[in-house]
């Protein structure tokens, strides 16, 4: 095993593939996806510390045994609410709800057709469902539209992300739902990017007028605008109790953290009543996009395009040095094979922060002030 061990690392090495898991601080953060400042706010802060207190650090259990505590049913109504949906289900991450909805809903019967870029944990649920699927190009509604006309399963399922976490750009929500209506088809939305993020902060599916229709239906990841941990499931009480009773990453793994629980609780209050929080993070990221020589991403996120896998490393331990954190995205998480760096804006960058890291990125790329 060592040999074998060894060598995949040389081929890493060779490759500009090394990845490391380091702590790092002191540095302006265009690297996290804490796009509205979230997971530090006070107010989040104490609702994650009176639910430590209240209920103890773990939950002890699957959310079917008693790991569901009064912090998940209250994060599921907050969830609800912010995004319009008729219900909501909570899991451990938004990896485990993205594996527990397609395995869910999938299966010989169903076809699953998904833009060739969602996320790994949705790729991973398509494979885990053994269900027929068709990966179509990057944002083809037309190849969508012709998928689901020469289905033959009994059911379909078209899966997007709401906002794309490596491209930064926006879905065609209301032309692909309306193809899925046409097609009696559902329509699952990863609105990963996309809560905290567009429509206010109540996500693309809202703004599209799509919350709460019964053939849509998305999930979230509480990691990212919300300053916690934990994903969900929303969409109607029939697809919540499908779910329930049939995903094996809700049934058989341990509850969210009750503080986790309590803290994405708080973050969509906050959403929910300030939303020139995602309109400052959407502000910071069109200026931060303008001094970088590229054209503003539909959300937080702002991708770079610079070719090889050594070139993102290079820029990225020289973005470092000269202190500013950037996401540094290479094969195989860039689905095209071309690297990137990845920028995310977030609302409390101050203007300070704001133009260090722009002038440090501009001067790293080229690109003429
Ligand atoms: C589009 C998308 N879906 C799902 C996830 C997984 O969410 P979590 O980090 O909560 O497991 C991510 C996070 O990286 C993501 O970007």
């Amino acid at each position: 095993m060592d040999t074998w061990l060894a060598s995949r690392a040389d081929v890493r090495e060779r490759r500009g593939l090394v990845r490391t898991a380091t702590a790092r601080a002191g540095l302006i953060d265009l690297a996290s996806n804490d796009y509205l400042g979230l997971s530090a706010d006070p107010r989040v802060v104490a609702a994650a510390a009176a639910a430590l207190q209240t209920y103890g650090a773990g939950a002890r259990a699957s959310r079917v045994v008693c790991g569901t505590t009064g912090a998940h049913q209250d994060l599921e109504e907050q969830l609800r609410r912010l995004t319009g949906q008729e219900s909501a289900l909570v899991f451990s991450s938004g990896y485990t709800a993205n594996l527990g909805v397609m395995t869910a809903l999938g299966g010989p019967g169903t076809l699953i057709i998904h833009d060739a870029h969602v996320h790994a944990s949705l790729l991973d649920g398509i494979r885990l469902s053994r269900s027929p699927a068709v990966a179509v190009a990057h944002q083809d509604t037309a190849a969508i539209g012709a998928a689901l006309a020469a289905r033959t399963q009994p059911r379909a399922v078209v899966v997007l992300e709401s906002i794309y976490s490596v491209l930064g750009d926006a879905a065609a929500l209301a032309e692909v739902a309306a193809l899925c209506a046409d097609f009696d088809a559902l329509l699952l939305v990863d609105e990963a990017h996309g809560i905290g993020v567009a429509g206010d902060g109540r996500g693309a599916v809202h703004a599209a007028g799509l919350a709460g229709a019964r053939h849509v239906a998305v999930t979230a990841t509480l990691s990212k605008a919300l300053g916690s941990q934990g994903g969900a499931v929303l969409g109607s009480h029939l697809l919540r109790e499908h779910v329930l009773n049939t995903a094996r990453t809700f049934i058989f793994d341990t509850a969210l953290a009750p503080a986790a629980a309590a803290a994405a609780t708080q973050a969509c209050r906050i959403v929910r009543a300030e939303p020139e929080r995602s309109r400052r993070m959407l502000a910071n990221a069109a200026a931060l996009a303008q001094r970088c020589g590229v054209a503003a991403a539909a959300g937080a996120v702002q991708s770079i395009p610079v070719g090889s896998a050594d070139r993102a490393t290079a820029l990225t331990a020289a973005l470092h040095a000269s202190g500013v954190a950037v996401g540094c995205f290479r094969p195989p998480s860039v689905p095209d094979g071309v690297s990137r760096l990845r920028l995310t804006a977030r609302a409390n960058l101050t203007p300070a922060e704001l133009d260090r890291a722009a002038t440090a990125v501009a001067a790293a790329l080229g690109v003429m002030p």
